[in-house]
């Protein structure tokens, strides 16, 4: 006569045998081995057995659970490796892929990569300063006469408190000097913002690429070789530039530098690019006078700056035809510059 634990061990074995998946597998798992298995209840049912059966019974009880539970791995094994052909089965590699979408950088931020690597070239390091300035920083300490129109509301975004959004990026010259004394070589990128009627050429935010040198002995040779190199690695070798008389409260003498280039759309047309003097004297006083020190003797230093319309340069460089274009976040525009 067979032990009732070698029936159940039988019966386990072909049940598992004829499962047709992992779910059934378990089932039967759980109803054999599970707490409350059929086995699994000899195990209790040991504690009121005798002396000379336990040992017995205790054998039985641990071959049939070894011998199902080598089964169940087994047969588990077995549906796995069936269930994973058969999800291969319908995968069909020759047929083509879902491309993920890249993205891509915007015409300002590549416009801005190029510039800013021209200039680290030319051993230029980047500064900033920020956007919502005091009107020291963007008028007074740039020699700007309390009457000068620029600092008019009808130009200027006010705050309630009297700060402003700086008109320029000329601010950070004076934030470079106040934090560091001379020799001081730097281009510092960044937003400007002026109350402008907006149309193809104007908008109220534009940006700007602010550039100072300071160190003994700068000249407007100098001044002249550093942009027209810059303009030249941009635009092209043939590129004619040409430094107009103008007037900057900051600079002096000033200019402001105008570009042509057969290669360019524009054609034989002069474009306005920047603005760009020798750093004004009473500029380095003042600067001084608020470090508290005469690093910045203008008898000792002398230097340039310049202030580049980065919109501007992108529109003659990638042809855009209207400024507004940068701000709308239209795809149809955006992907004509993602390569
Ligand atoms: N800040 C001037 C402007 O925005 C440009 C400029 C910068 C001129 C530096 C001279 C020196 O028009």
């Amino acid at each position: 006569m067979t032990h009732p634990l070698e029936d159940l061990r039988d019966a386990a074995l072909s049940e598992i045998a004829a499962v047709p998946n992992e779910q059934a597998l378990d089932a039967v798992r759980i109803r054999y081995l599970g707490r409350n298995g059929s086995i699994s209840a000899w195990g209790e049912r040991m504690k009121t057995l005798s002396k000379e059966e336990k040992p017995v019974v205790g054998k039985s009880l641990n071959q049939a659970r070894a011998a199902v539970t080598a089964a169940l791995e087994e047969a588990g094994k077995k549906l796995r490796a069936a269930s994973e052909a058969g999800a291969l089965a319908d995968l069909d590699l020759s047929l083509p892929g879902t491309a993920g979408e890249l993205g891509a950088l915007h015409p300002l931020t590549q416009m801005l990569d190029r510039a800013i690597g021209l200039f680290y070239r030319m051993g230029f390091a980047l500064a900033e300063g920020p956007d919502l300035e005091d009107e020291w920083h963007c008028f007074d300490a740039l020699n700007t006469a309390p009457d000068h129109p620029a600092r008019n509301e009808a130009d200027t975004f006010y705050l309630h408190d009297g700060r402003l959004l700086r008109t320029h990026t000329s601010t950070v010259q004076i934030r470079t000097m106040e934090a560091a004394p001379p020799p001081i070589r730097v281009i510092a990128p960044g937003a400007a913002f002026r109350r402008d009627e907006v149309d193809a050429t104007h908008s109220a935010q534009f940006h700007q690429i602010e550039g100072l040198y300071v160190d003994s002995g700068v000249s407007v040779a100098d001044l002249k070789g550093t942009l027209e190199f810059f303009l030249r690695e941009l635009f092209g070798s043939d590129t004619a530039i040409r430094f107009r008389p103008h007037y900057f409260p900051f600079t002096e003498p000033s200019f402001e530098i105008d570009v042509k280039s057969k290669a360019l759309k524009s054609g034989e047309k002069w474009i306005e690019v920047a603005g760009c003097g020798m750093v004004h004297p009473a500029v380095l006083e003042e600067v001084s006078r608020a470090r508290g020190d005469d690093a910045y003797d203008p008898e000792k230093w002398t230097g340039f700056a310049f202030g580049l319309g980065m919109d501007r340069l992108a529109m003659i460089l990638f042809d855009i035809p209207d400024i507004r274009l940068f701000a709308q976040n239209d795809l149809r525009f955006l992907r004509q510059f993602a390569s």
